[in-house]
């Protein structure tokens, strides 16, 4: 996809999306996820995310770049059924601006180009007033019950080479 260029509302200065680049936005995308995501598993730890990421090469991890500067986050992902959305974080000095809806948007239009019929995500426990966010995106809430397995052998930094897997 193309870079996208979104006016931020009420500035001269526009946000531009990218795909992430490990060489230039690894490390303050790894500051920003410390700084707004708790981390408390290793599976979960902002560098093997990463690493694990860049590794599949799907294209599906975008930033917001405001003057260069890494002002918000997200990650898809498309596994031929249905597709999801991940990650979305924005600095909070830049937030209510359109940012989010701007990374949203586009991350949806790369799993649309792939032919994705149905976008899902899952808000954390403690973190529900974000659903307003997406519920002016249009998403609604489905009743479900979300479950999740941790791979043991694969969810630390050790366990995993991007040379080997990638
Ligand atoms: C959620 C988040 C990404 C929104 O980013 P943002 O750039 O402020 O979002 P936008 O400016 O595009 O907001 C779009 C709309 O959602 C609303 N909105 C934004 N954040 C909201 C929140 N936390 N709760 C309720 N509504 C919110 C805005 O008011 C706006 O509505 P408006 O257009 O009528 O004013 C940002 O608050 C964030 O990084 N939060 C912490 C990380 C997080 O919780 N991520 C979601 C994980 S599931």
């Amino acid at each position: 996809m193309r870079p996208q260029f979104e006016p931020r509302r009420g500035s001269e200065r526009m946000t531009i999306i990218k795909l992430f680049d490990n060489l230039t936005h690894r490390e303050p995308v790894i500051a920003l996820w410390e700084a707004i995501f708790g981390y408390e598993t290793a599976h979960n730890s902002p560098g093997l995310v990463i690493d694990k990421k860049i590794a599949i090469n799907d294209e599906l991890f975008f930033v917001a770049l405001l003057d260069a500067e890494v002002v918000g986050t997200t990650m898809a992902g498309y596994d031929g059924h249905r597709g999801w959305i991940y990650s979305v974080a924005v600095h909070p000095g830049h937030r209510k601006q359109g940012i989010g809806t701007s990374l949203v948007s586009h991350a949806e239009r790369a799993l649309i180009e792939r032919g994705c019929v149905k976008i899902n995500l899952q808000i954390a426990q403690g973190n529900e007033s974000v659903a307003a966010f997406y519920s002016s995106l249009g998403y609604a809430e489905e009743k479900r019950v979300s479950m999740g397995k941790r791979i043991d052998e694969n969810s630390s930094i050790s366990s995993f080479s991007p040379d080997t897997n990638g």
